[in-house]
């Protein structure tokens, strides 16, 4: 096309066509040739009573998309409500369900998939991920959390998260789960496992928020064709994200709650992002994204040059996860 004419549409398209506002449905698209919706509902520390209504909830809002976790203790009650969304009619396939191997089970991957397909009251779910790169003793003393008698992580060093990566692959034919894809990957992990990977992991699911944009490992993940999905956008319990003067200076600006600001930035990135709350008020409010532009990504961007980097979630495993400290 002649550059002229090219340059004259693009300035007479009116910018809501170039720049969709982003809904939280909106598919982001997975090397697999499927999509992931680019809101999640997360369930981490939903607590009994609270999981079962809050995922009812959040489903007859709109929500397609559940994170789930065999280590977050409660994916019975996440199964109650998904059977609860089931009975009013919403199908199976319209949803997208992701759970986690937990660290003891690195050895026995299909019999972690099986506890948490049974506690979900599922056939299949959409994406399956290796919750952190961590193989632990799967006979310590505690079933989630081993410690040796120095008080120290129980480890397992008969084993690799790339042993690990091995067994989920084998999973994809099973039928039991679409799609595989790790959790709290370093590049330095990444850069481990790729070159033995069969199959490239759909996803990688990180912390990342205006604290800890995490550039390096989003970048190298757009690079090798791994979907990125952001955890604790709000900074995790508490919120504390909700407060930062950077992330209020946007919303004001665009007459929208910092939560809108903080999901949003995420979809800018082209990353899909999770968001918990057992508050329906709150489910409802954290539906609504909206389109940042380059000048507020570039204030939200400054946050953590300014005032460095905050992890909210960082269990002690004692080993070093490779994550830069500086960025
Ligand atoms: N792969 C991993 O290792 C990993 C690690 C951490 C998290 N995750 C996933 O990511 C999900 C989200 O991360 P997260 O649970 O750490 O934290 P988060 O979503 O950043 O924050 C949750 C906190 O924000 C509050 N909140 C939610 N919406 C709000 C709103 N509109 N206004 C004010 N407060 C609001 C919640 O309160 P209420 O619930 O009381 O409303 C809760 O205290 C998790 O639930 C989990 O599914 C994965």
């Amino acid at each position: 096309m002649n550059p002229g004419l090219g340059k004259f549409i693009l300035a007479h398209t009116p910018s809501s066509i170039i720049h969709p506002t982003p809904k939280m449905n909106t598919g982001l698209s997975l090397n697999t040739g499927t999509e992931i919706p680019a809101l999640g509902l997360g369930t981490w520390q939903s607590a009994p009573g609270e999981a079962k209504s809050a995922v009812a909830h959040a489903i007859s809002a709109g929500y397609k998309h559940i994170d789930c976790a065999f280590c977050y203790q409660n994916e019975e009650e996440v199964g109650e409500g998904l059977a609860e969304a089931f009975k009013s009619g919403v199908k199976r396939e319209d949803l997208f369900i992701t759970t986690k191997l937990w660290c003891t089970f690195h050895t026995r991957v299909e019999e972690g998939l099986e506890l948490s397909l049974k506690a979900l009251g599922l056939d299949y779910v959409d994406l399956y991920l290796v919750h952190w790169p961590i193989p632990m003793n799967p006979k310590g003393n505690h079933p989630l959390f081993p410690k040796l008698p120095d008080g120290s992580r129980d480890l397992d060093h008969s084993t690799t998260h790339i042993d690990t990566w091995k067994s989920m692959e084998k999973l994809l034919n099973t039928g039991k789960v679409k799609a595989i894809g790790v959790a709290n990957y370093s590049v330095k992990y990444l850069d481990d496992l790729l070159p033995h990977a069969t199959v490239t992991p759909a996803v990688n699911q990180i912390e990342n928020h205006p604290y800890l944009p995490q550039q390096e490992i989003v970048d190298y993940c757009r690079a090798k064709g791994i979907h990125v999905t952001a955890y604790s956008p709000f900074g995790s319990a508490g919120s504390p994200m909700m407060k930062e003067e950077g992330v209020l200076e946007v919303a004001q600006k665009h007459g929208v709650e910092p939560g809108t600001v903080l999901l949003s930035y995420h979809i800018a990135r082209g990353s899909s992002v999770l968001a918990k709350s057992v508050t329906p008020a709150r489910i409802d409010a954290n539906r609504k994204l909206i389109n940042l532009d380059e000048s507020d990504m570039e204030k939200l961007e400054s946050i953590s040059k300014t005032k460095g980097f905050t992890r909210f979630v960082y269990p002690a495993f004692g080993v070093n996860l490779g994550f830069p400290d500086k960025q």
